[in-house]
This record gives structure tokens, sequence and C-alpha cells, in this order.
């Protein structure tokens, strides 16, 4: 996984986490028990089934959403850690940001063409929080600090000021399993303006739909309670457009790739027409891209995707004014399926005030 910062160092940074701050009359409940629904869930209802109306309920909704992501299946994500140290070098243009201990040094496979005047920091999440097989649960530095227990996926690199990353700007991305580290890390961290997940698949910006019970088998992405709804999942009062939503109204552009079937071509688009929802109701459609095409390697960039790409990282860490609209769409290469948005989306989208 990779953080992008508008800068003029490229750092190696390791570390930390950010809870979901609310107001306190907004009621966030891990589990809604007695939900049953076979399409994607309405976002615009709370979990008390009265409607979201303006876009501070949105504020709210979207607190709550967070918190059945990890009561159902991320786990919980812990507070910041009392105290946090760290250490910056620089040796000409490249440094390492040194949060905690973590010294694997395992690189991240998978990437995207990033343009000149982007600071890349390679976030070294194997080595915090082991993803190797489905026996790799609580191994890393990070659960060290937390306990086996706590969720890692979330967890986002935070940047010392003597790395001279612009805080403001800050991009996460990732392919394959970072990019569904770097989904949860856009959703559940604020301070993240653009989120580019690379052909994530099953579990991330694809719906919870088909794979679930593999893909529990298969590592370690999901809490242990994950395990208990991956046969019922129509009890869960979200889906993964869900997650994708709670980046709203901040940037995000999701890649993927419609030639392996593990990759759930149809939920993940069917996934980004439900996040979609939410960008339109808030007024902000055009901060959402979504790209899907085939004719290439899992995690092998094909160079026709630049342009959208070059767009959102011009908007969203460039700050420029550039536009980012007619980046929505698939090819619609679906092994024989299609995706019926009236079977999928049977809410209706307000405009939140
Ligand atoms: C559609 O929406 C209604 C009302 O929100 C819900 O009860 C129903 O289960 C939904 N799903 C399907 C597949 O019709
Ligand atoms: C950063 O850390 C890596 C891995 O330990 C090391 O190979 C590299 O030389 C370090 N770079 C700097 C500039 O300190
Ligand atoms: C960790 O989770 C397991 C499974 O849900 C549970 O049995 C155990 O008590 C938990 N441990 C701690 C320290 O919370
Ligand atoms: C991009 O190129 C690939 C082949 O490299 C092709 O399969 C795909 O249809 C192209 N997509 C677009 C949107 O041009
Ligand atoms: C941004 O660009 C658009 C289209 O070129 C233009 O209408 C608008 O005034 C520009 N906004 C700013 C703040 O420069
Ligand atoms: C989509 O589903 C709706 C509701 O079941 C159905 O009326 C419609 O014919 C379907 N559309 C297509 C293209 O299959």
């Amino acid at each position: 996984m990779k953080l992008l910062g508008k800068s003029l160092g490229v750092v190696v940074a390791l570390a930390v986490r950010c809870a979901i701050a609310g107001p306190a009359s907004c009621d966030t409940p891990a589990t809604l028990p007695g939900f049953n629904n076979a399409a994607l869930p309405d976002p615009f209802l709370f979990n008390d089934g009265t409607p979201v109306l303006t876009k501070d309920d949105w504020t709210c909704r979207r607190q709550q959403l967070g918190a059945l992501i990890q009561g159902y299946e991320a786990g919980f994500l812990p507070p910041a850690p009392e105290t946090l140290t760290g250490t910056f070098s620089l040796s000409g243009h490249t440094g390492n940001l040194t949060v905690f201990a973590a010294n694997d040094g395992k690189s991240i496979s998978g990437s995207i063409p990033i343009p000149a005047g982007i600071a890349v920091l390679n976030y070294a999440n194997s080595a915090i929080a082991q993803q190797n097989t489905a026996s790799s649960r609580g191994i890393g530095t990070f659960f060290q600090l937390y306990g086996s227990n706590a969720t890692a996926s979330a967890m986002t690199a935070w940047v010392n000021p003597a790395a001279l990353i612009n805080t403001q700007r800050i991009g996460v991305t990732g392919c394959s399993r970072d990019g569904k580290g770097a989904l949860m890390a856009g959703a559940f961290e604020e301070r993240i303006a653009l989120t580019i997940p690379q052909e994530s698949g099953s579990g991330n910006s694809g719906s919870l739909v088909q794979t679930a019970t593999e893909i529990v088998m298969e590592n370690v992405w999901f809490s242990v309670n994950f395990e208990n709804f991956v046969n019922t999942l129509n009890v869960l009062p979200y889906d993964h457009h869900s997650l994708m939503a709670m980046v709203a109204p901040r940037g995000l552009v999701a890649y993927e790739n419609t030639d392996f079937i593990w990759l759930s071509p149809v939920s993940a688009f069917g996934d980004s027409v439900g996040a979609r929802t939410v960008f339109q109701a808030l007024g902000v459609e055009d901060n959402l891209g979504f790209e899907q095409i085939g004719g290439h390697e899992h995690c092998v960039w094909p160079a026709n995707l630049t342009a959208s790409l070059d767009a959102f990282i011009d908007r969203f860490l460039l700050g420029q004014n550039v536009s980012t609209e007619g980046f929505f769409a698939t090819n619609n290469v679906f092994n024989g399926v299609s995706f019926n948005s009236s079977l999928w989306l049977n809410f209706t989208v307000p405009t939140l005030t």
C-alpha cells in the first residue's frame, strides 16, 4: 500500500490509525439485529429506519456505517497510541519516516504510475500486519501494540512534519490485497484526500454477495467475527457500497479488472453504482471515479486509464482546477451475467441539503 503526498521528499512511512469521531448524539451500535435485505442496504436510512435528509445527517450515518463495518467484518479500530514518536532521515530525495519498529522492509507489489511532483510513501503494511495466509492473524508489529484482535487494515501512516509532506493532500493506493487496505484506510481516515484502490476485488470495492465464504478461508483480511455471517449476508445492514460511500465527499477513484472472475467484477461495479448514490446525494458525483476494463494482467496498469488517474491526482493531490467528470465506466464484461441496478438498488436517492 502506498500513501501519496504532494511534496518534495520521498518517504518510507510506517504507523498509526484514526477512529471516527462524531457528535455524542449519533448512536453507533456495532450490530443491528433483525436486519434482512437481499438488495444493497439503503445508505440513506439511519439504523432506526428514519431518513437521512441533510449533509449533517450523513455525517452521523457515515459513523453508523463505520461502526457496523467494524462490528461485523473489519474488527475494531483501536484508538491512537498514547505516545507516537517518529524519526525522519533524508538522503537526497529519499527519506525514511520510522514511527514504530517494523524492519521487515518487504516491498509492496502492484502500482499505478505516479506523476512528477507527488511523493510516494511505501507503507510496509505486511510487516505491520502480516497477510500471507489464513494463519497470519495477529502477526506483526501492530499487534504487539494493540493485541491480536485489533484491526490493522484501516491503519494509516501519518506524517512527520520533517518529511515536508502536505498533509492536506494525502492519497492512498495499493493493488489487490493492498487495494483492500487502501479502501479501508480511505474510508475510515478522513485526513486522506484521495483514495485509489486498484483491483481490490471481492470484499472491497466488490460487494460481499458471492465469495464471502471463500474469502474468509484465504487470508486474514476480515475479523474472525465475519465468519459468522458469510452464509447469511442479507442480515448485514451495510455492504461494500457503504464502505466506498464512507469516503464521500472526498476523492475516490477505483480501478477494477474484468478478466479475473475472482475479482468479482460484477459486484465491484454494482458497489460503485451503489456508492455513487451517496456522492450524488452530497452533490459531488464527480468525486467518485470508477474504471473497469480487461486486457491486462492483475495489477498491471493499462495505459488507457492514465487519463482518469491523472485527473484525480491533479485535482485532489495537486489542488488543480481539473475536472474529474465522466470517469465512471465499465466494459460490462461480466462472464455472461449483467448488473441490473433495479434489482440491487431499491432505494431512492435524496438530495442532502
Ligand atoms: C427493498 O426495499 C425494501 C424496503 O426498504 C426492503 O424491505 C426489501 O427487502 C428490499 N430488497 C429487495 C430485494 O426487494
Ligand atoms: C530507509 O530504510 C531502508 C530499509 O531499512 C534502507 O534500505 C534505506 O537505506 C533507508 N534510507 C534512508 C535514506 O535512510
Ligand atoms: C479475541 O476474539 C476472540 C474471538 O472473537 C475472542 O474469543 C477473544 O476473547 C478475544 N480476545 C480479546 C483479548 O478480546
Ligand atoms: C484499454 O486497453 C485494453 C487493452 O489494452 C482494452 O481491452 C480496453 O478495452 C481499453 N479500454 C478503453 C476504455 O479504451
Ligand atoms: C475552474 O475551471 C472552470 C472551467 O474551466 C471555470 O469555469 C472555473 O471558474 C474555474 N474555477 C476556478 C476557481 O478557477
Ligand atoms: C431488471 O430487473 C427488473 C426488476 O426485476 C426487471 O423488471 C427488468 O426487466 C430487469 N432488466 C433487465 C435488463 O433484465
